[in-house]
């Protein structure tokens, strides 16, 4: 069984399909532990319901984005995982950092990547009037939102959406895709090469 460190920084909805499907099997992995950055959040207390470790690493405490992320990867290494997941962690990560969990590091972005990269995505796509949006779960590399795509779910924007509307469309997609991906992780069937990545040995699209 392979062991899983997940980041969030705030309400985990992905932590929890993630912890779910763990717990049903459909992960053949365990969440051994779950690290925010910011205190005080419902993922926190989700991490602690399912049994897993909960840390919180306030990035307030460290002076530097430098000092903060190596911090950060003494906690996570203390846990020897397997695989690290960014489930809804909004910082930006150092190179040394992404370059040390090369291959398994994973993320999931509220969009089609390559579109909307960086914040406010459902807005964004709103604005620009795209009546098809999504959501992405792609490999981490040095460039931000940038790492080899695994898959993408798609959904549409319906011209009398609210933002709240697509927000959870994008979400429900979120707990499919991510779960899955991991599964393929755990699995051994996933992995990554440079801007690659690979399902079963075969090249996946670029763009999902
Ligand atoms: C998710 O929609 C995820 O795609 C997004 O944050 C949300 C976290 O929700 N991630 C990013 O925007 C990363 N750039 P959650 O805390 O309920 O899982």
């Amino acid at each position: 069984m392979k062991s899983i460190v997940v980041l969030i920084s705030g309400n985990g909805s992905n932590l929890q399909a993630i912890l779910d499907a763990c717990a049903s099997g459909f992960i053949d992995g365990e969440v051994c532990a779950v690290i925010s950055n910011k205190a005080n959040v419902l993922g926190l207390d989700r991490a602690k319901e399912a049994g897993s470790i909960a840390h919180c690493l306030p990035h307030q405490d460290y002076p530097t984005r430098h000092s903060y992320d190596q911090a950060l990867q003494q906690l996570i290494d203390s846990h020897k995982p397997d695989l690290v997941v960014l489930a809804g962690f909004m910082r930006i990560l150092t190179p040394e950092f992404v370059q040390h969990y090369s291959g398994k590091l994973l993320n999931i972005h509220p969009s089609l990547l390559p579109k909307y990269q960086g914040l406010h995505t459902h807005q964004r796509a709103m604005e620009a009037g795209d009546s098809i949006h999504g959501c992405s779960v792609h490999f981490v590399t040095e460039e931000l939102d940038g790492g080899p795509v695994v898959l993408q779910a798609r959904v549409p924007i319906f011209p009398e959406d609210e933002l709240t509307a697509v927000t959870e469309r994008v979400h429900e997609q979120e707990y499919s895709i991510y779960p899955l991906v991991i599964r393929w992780f755990c699995q051994g069937r996933l992995h990554q090469e440079g801007n690659l990545a690979f399902l079963d040995n075969e090249p996946l699209p670029e763009h999902g």
